[in-house]
């Protein structure tokens, strides 16, 4: 992706006030999970080597949009539309990540710094970039390790399941994380330790997290303490946020 772009003091001003319609419409709605699900895919193709996927906005075509993992994020593209033609100069690239930022604040989890600048693509990586549920420990790392992310991002951002739920016509799987998927916090790390819960997911990739003992340190640090979970996790969906790119 082309370097970013200086951005004038016009472009803030939108940027501010879509903070503050996003804020309205993900409360409104409800739909904070799928804004950050959505932030999340757009930004988790990113390839360190080729410099290709990351957060571009790409999602939103309907090649991408139909990869298996993307399965019920047309709900959050589109609520993304109704911010996008009230402020058409921003960018869907910044206006995913803005909504992503804004669903972990409106939650109440910590303020992630944002950093407008991101430039659109139209070009789709192939299909099969993102984790599979279904696997462990070597392929959270082949994962992560290509987008250039560290043990320490694969379990903090983990924590982003304590919002939402698995829905079994999209990935297969059923049911929320935490007893309150609507509230930022650290409990997906606490449940994790807790072992199996009724009516409570664990995905296998969730799972690996306690089996693997480089992981399961940052789990019991983070289940232990809420605050170092907030500041590592805001430096953390940061850096997902800016992949490829050099903020101006
Ligand atoms: C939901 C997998 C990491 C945020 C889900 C679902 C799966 C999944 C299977 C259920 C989708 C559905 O049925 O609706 C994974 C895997 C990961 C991962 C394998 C690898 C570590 C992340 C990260 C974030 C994230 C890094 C954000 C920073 C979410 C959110 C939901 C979700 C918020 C709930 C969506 C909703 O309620 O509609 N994830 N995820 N996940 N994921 Fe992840």
């Amino acid at each position: 992706m082309a370097p970013a772009g200086p951005v004038d003091a016009e472009y803030l001003r939108e940027i501010e006030k879509a903070r503050r319609d996003l804020r309205a419409l993900i409360s409104s709605n409800r739909c904070a999970p799928i804004m950050l699900r959505l932030a999340w895919h757009d930004a988790g193709t990113y390839d360190a080597k080729t410099r290709t996927g990351g957060p571009n906005g790409s999602i939103r075509n309907p090649q991408e949009l139909s990869h298996e993992a993307n399965r019920g994020l047309k709900i959050a593209v589109d609520f993304c539309e109704e911010v996008k033609a009230k402020h058409p100069k921003i960018t869907y690239a910044d206006l995913y990540q803005l909504a992503g930022i804004v669903a972990v604040e409106v939650t109440g989890g910590p303020s992630i710094d944002f950093v407008p600048g991101r430039k659109d693509s139209i070009e789709s990586p192939k299909e099969g970039r993102l984790p599979d549920a279904k696997q462990g420990p070597s392929h959270l790392r082949d994962v992560f390790y290509r987008m250039g992310l560290s043990d320490r991002d694969i379990v903090v951002l983990s924590g982003a399941h304590t919002l939402g739920k698995a829905h079994k016509e999209r990935s297969g799987f059923e049911g929320p994380w935490t007893k309150d998927p609507l509230k930022f916090d650290n409990s997906y790390f606490k449940e994790l330790l807790a072992g199996e819960s009724e009516g409570l997911l664990k995905l296998p990739t969730d799972k690996a997290l306690i089996e693997d003992p480089q992981f399961r340190r940052y789990v019991e640090l983070y289940a232990k303490s809420e605050d170092a979970f907030f500041a590592d996790y805001a430096a953390s969906h940061k850096k997902l946020s800016e992949l490829g790119y050099t903020p101006s």
